[in-house]
C-alpha cells in the first residue's frame, strides 16, 4: 500500500481566462501556466487569438485523427516553421510531404530495436561516468546533471564523441535558444521582428548561433561515409538523394534537429522521474532494488526488461510531466474534431500536459500511480490518450532510444545513490518548448 502523492501543478481557475491575458506576465513565459479547470473536462476548446483560430483537442480520437486516421490532412504550422527554422531549418522535425518522407527513410534504421540495443552500453558509460564525479554526494542539481548526462549520450553516439557537443557553453547556449523559442512564438503571433528585442530574446540568438556555427564546423569536417557514425551515414545518404546544396543544408538541419530533440527530452524525463522518487522515498527504495538486482545480473543488453517497475514509474512521470508539453498541427481542408468544424489554415494543438491529466481519461488524475501501467491496465487505455511521444506516421522517432537511454541511466543512479528533497518549496513547472522545474532541481544525494 502506497500513500496518494499528488505532485503540485500550476492554480487551475473556474473559467477560461480571456486570449489577451495570454500575452503578459506568466501566462506568457509559462505554457502550462493558467489553464482553466475546465479545460481538463472538456473536449474542445476554440480560441481566437488575434486572427489564428487555434483549436486545443483533448478526445483521444480527435488525437488519432489528427496523427494517424486522417494525418494527411495536417501539416507542421507555417508558424512554428518560421519560429524554429533558425534552430532546425527544414531538418525531421519540421518537414513535410516528400521532404519528411524521404529524411525519416534515411533515418529509421538508425533508430529500430537491434540499432537502439546495441547503445545501451553507451548509455550506461555515459550514466557512471557523470556519477565518478559526485563524490561523496551532497547536493546537486539533477536538472543540470541530467542535461549533462543526455547531451553526453547524443555526442557519443551520433556525432562520434565530439568534445564540443558536451561543453557547459554548449548547455546554457541550448537552454537560453530554447527558453527564446517559446518567446519568438508569441512575437510571432503578434507580428513582432523574430528576435532580439529583449534580453532573453538575444541570449536565445547567440545561443542558436552557436548551435549552428559549432554544427556546420562538425558537418563541413566529413565528407560522409556509409560505414561511419550517424553524421557520416545521415551526410552520405542525403548527398545520394539531393543534389549538393540541398544536401548540405538539410545535413546541417538533421545535426541541429537530432543534437536538439536528442537530449533535451530525455534530461527532461530523468529529471521529474527523479523529483517524483526523492519525494516518494519507499518507491525510490523499491525502484533501487530492482535496479541493483537487474545490474547484478551482468548482463546490459538485457538490462531494460528488468526493469518492469522503473518502467512503470518513468512512464507514469511522463504522464504527468510529459517533457514535450504541447505540440502543432495546421489543417489543409475541412475536417470535424470532437464535432468541431476545421477549416483550413486553422491550429490544431495536442496538449500531452492536457490529455494526460485530464478528468474524464484518468482516475485521480493529478496523483502519482505507477501501476496505470501495469500490463493489463494498460491495454485497456486507449492509444492516443497518452502520448509523450506523439502518435501516428510522425511518432517521435527516438521514442525507444530515449526509453532504453532514461532506464539505463536511472538504473545506474537509483543503485548507488539516494535522492532527497533539500528545500521545503514545492517544484515549479515551467513550459517552453518542454517542461522543467524552475531553478533547476537541486536534491541532496547520499551513497547507497
Ligand atoms: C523522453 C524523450 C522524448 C520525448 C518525450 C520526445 C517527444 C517527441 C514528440 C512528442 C514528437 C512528435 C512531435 C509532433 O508530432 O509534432 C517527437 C518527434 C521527434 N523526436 Fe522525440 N522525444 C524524445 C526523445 C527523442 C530522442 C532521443 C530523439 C533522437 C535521438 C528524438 C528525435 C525526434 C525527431 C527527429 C522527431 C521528429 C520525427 C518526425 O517528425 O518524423 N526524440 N518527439
Amino acid at each position: 500500500m502506497t500513500t496518494r502523492f499528488v505532485p503540485p501543478h500550476p492554480p487551475r481557475g473556474p473559467a477560461p481566462v480571456p486570449v489577451w491575458r495570454g500575452f503578459f506576465g506568466e501566462r506568457a513565459r509559462n505554457a502550462v501556466y493558467g489553464w482553466s479547470a475546465p479545460m481538463f473536462e472538456n473536449w474542445h476548446i476554440r480560441r481566437n487569438i488575434l486572427g489564428i483560430v487555434v483549436h486545443v483537442v483533448t478526445h483521444p480520437d480527435a488525437v488519432q485523427r489528427v496523427l494517424q486516421a486522417n494525418a494527411a490532412n495536417y501539416a507542421k504550422p507555417d508558424i512554428v516553421k518560421r519560429v524554429i527554422a533558425p534552430m532546425i531549418g527544414r531538418g525531421l522535425l519540421s518537414s513535410d510531404g516528400e521532404l519528411w518522407r524521404e529524411q525519416r527513410r534515411i533515418v529509421a534504421a538508425n533508430f529500430a530495436p537491434p540499432a537502439v540495443d546495441a547503445l545501451v552500453p553507451d548509455f550506461a558509460r555515459a550514466a557512471t561516468a557523470r556519477m565518478a564525479a559526485w563524490g561523496d554526494g551532497g547536493v546537486r542539481d539533477m536538472a543540470a546533471e541530467s542535461t549533462a548526462t543526455t547531451m553526453s549520450v547524443i555526442a557519443d553516439t551520433l556525432f562520434g564523441g565530439d568534445p564540443r557537443l558536451k561543453t557547459d557553453a554548449a548547455m546554457a547556449h541550448i537552454a537560453a535558444a530554447l527558453k527564446a523559442a517559446a518567446e519568438a512564438r508569441l512575437s510571432a503571433v503578434l507580428r513582432l521582428p523574430p528576435l532580439g528585442w529583449n534580453p532573453t530574446m538575444r541570449a536565445g540568438q547567440r545561443g542558436q548561433a552557436f548551435l549552428r556555427s559549432t554544427l556546420a564546423e562538425l558537418v563541413e569536417e566529413r565528407p560522409g561515409r556509409s560505414d561511419g557514425d550517424f553524421l557520416d551515414r545521415l551526410i552520405f545518404a542525403l548527398h545520394d538523394r539531393f543534389g549538393e546544396e540541398e544536401a548540405a543544408a538539410l545535413a546541417l538541419d538533421n545535426a541541429a534537429t537530432f543534437y536538439l530533440a536528442g537530449h533535451e527530452t530525455t534530461a527532461n524525463a530523468l529529471t521529474w522521474t527523479i523529483y517524483l522518487l526523492s519525494e516518494q522515498p519507499d518507491l525510490q527504495d523499491q525502484a533501487a532494488e530492482e535496479a541493483r538486482s537487474a545490474l547484478s545480473v551482468g548482463d546490459e543488453a538485457g538490462l531494460i526488461e528488468e526493469l518492469p517497475l522503473l518502467r512503470r514509474i518513468l512512464e507514469e512521470s511522463m504522464r504527468l510531466y510529459p517533457p514535450v508539453p504541447r505540440f502543432d498541427r495546421q489543417a489543409l481542408s475541412l475536417d470535424t474534431l470532437a464535432g468541431a468544424s476545421i477549416s483550413p489554415g486553422d491550429i490544431v494543438s495536442i496538449w500531452p500536459w492536457i490529455i494526460h491529466r485530464h478528468k474524464k481519461l484518468w482516475d485521480d488524475a493529478d496523483a502519482f500511480d505507477a501501476d496505470r501501467f501495469l500490463p493489463e491496465r494498460k491495454a485497456a487505455l486507449h492509444r492516443f490518450q497518452y502520448v509523450p511521444f506523439g502518435g501516428g506516421p510522425r511518432v517521435c522517432v527516438g521514442a525507444r532510444f530515449a526509453t532504453s537511454e532514461a532506464l539505463t541511466i536511472l538504473a545506474h543512479w537509483l543503485a548507488a545513490w539516494r535522492f532527497e528533497r533539500v528545500h521545503a518549496r514545492p517544484v515549479r513547472v515551467i513550459g517552453t518548448v518542454t517542461l522543467r522545474p524552475e531553478g533547476g532541481l537541486p536534491l541532496r544525494l547520499s551513497r547507497r
